[in-house]
């Protein structure tokens, strides 16, 4: 059994869940007896676009580190907690894919280490600690409402009813890790930027503008929404409610 429970840590802003992928999702299910067939190729790119999108937080943790001392000794800690939970959710579906679709992926992964990220639209988010901050919490509480929005999509690929189950497990880690991770997002610019609520409007509003006027995602983690599962009414829904969230913190 998952046992989600959060890991007791003084740093509000470095938490992380506790659950464990062998129990959510054990290696026995990848081939269980009296499966049915695999889950049809037409449902393959949506799962392959959630792996890649998770696989690509370590391109943006490694242009992020770039930055060195200018990173602020709190954010290292935010980002290194993020970056373990996103290595995390690349296994996780990464298992998922395997299970759901069957066969030798390696060629399909082996593609995934060829990514390099173009993160010069962003750049002037990523140099703002503050600004950056602002787009990780836009970004996680999206990434949320996707995962918890995907969860019938994803139990509907198991190839029997305990895959099913184990899948609707999956998503719901992934879902409360993403949750844990903007409420992350929220402590670290609560403790660094306190007095700046005035401020987070207007960063949202040109984070809102920029995700919605994206056609093609860059490999950059942030910002993968330029897929059917995402529109503008649904960016500029999560991005209210964010900055509300913020104004109030950050005061
Ligand atoms: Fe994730
Ligand atoms: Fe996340």
């Amino acid at each position: 059994m998952s046992v989600p429970l959060k890991t007791a840590t003084a740093r509000a802003w470095a938490t992380r869940r506790s659950w464990d992928l062998d129990d959510v999702l054990p290696e026995s299910l990848l081939a269980p007896p009296g499966a049915g067939p695999v889950a049809s190729p037409e449902h393959e790119p949506r799962v392959f676009q959630d792996l890649v999108a998770e696989y690509d937080a370590r391109l943006l943790e490694a242009e992020l580190l770039t930055r060195g001392d200018r990173l602020s000794a709190p954010f290292r800690e935010f980002l290194s907690a993020w970056a373990a939970d996103e290595e995390k959710h690349t296994d996780a579906l990464g298992r998922l894919y395997r299970c759901a679709f069957g066969g030798d992926c390696e060629s399909r992964f082996s593609r995934l280490r060829a990514r390099r990220g173009d993160f010069a639209p962003l750049a002037s988010f990523l140099d703002d600690e503050f600004k950056l901050g602002v787009m990780l919490a836009y970004d996680e509480a999206m990434s949320t409402q996707g995962y918890g929005a995907d969860i019938p999509f994803y139990e509907s690929l198991g190839r029997s009813d305990a895959q099913s189950s184990a899948f609707v497990r999956v998503l719901r880690e992934l879902k409360n890790d993403e949750a844990t991770h903007y409420k992350n997002a929220v402590e670290l610019l609560a403790l660094r930027h306190r007095g700046r609520g005035g401020e987070v409007a207007p960063v949202m509003e040109e984070i809102v503008a920029h995700d919605a006027a994206q056609e093609e995602y860059r490999a950059t983690f942030l910002l993968d929404h330029a897929t059917n599962q995402f529109d503008a009414t649904m960016m500029g829904r999560v991005g209210r409610a964010v900055t509300r969230t913020l104004e109030r913190r950050l005061g």
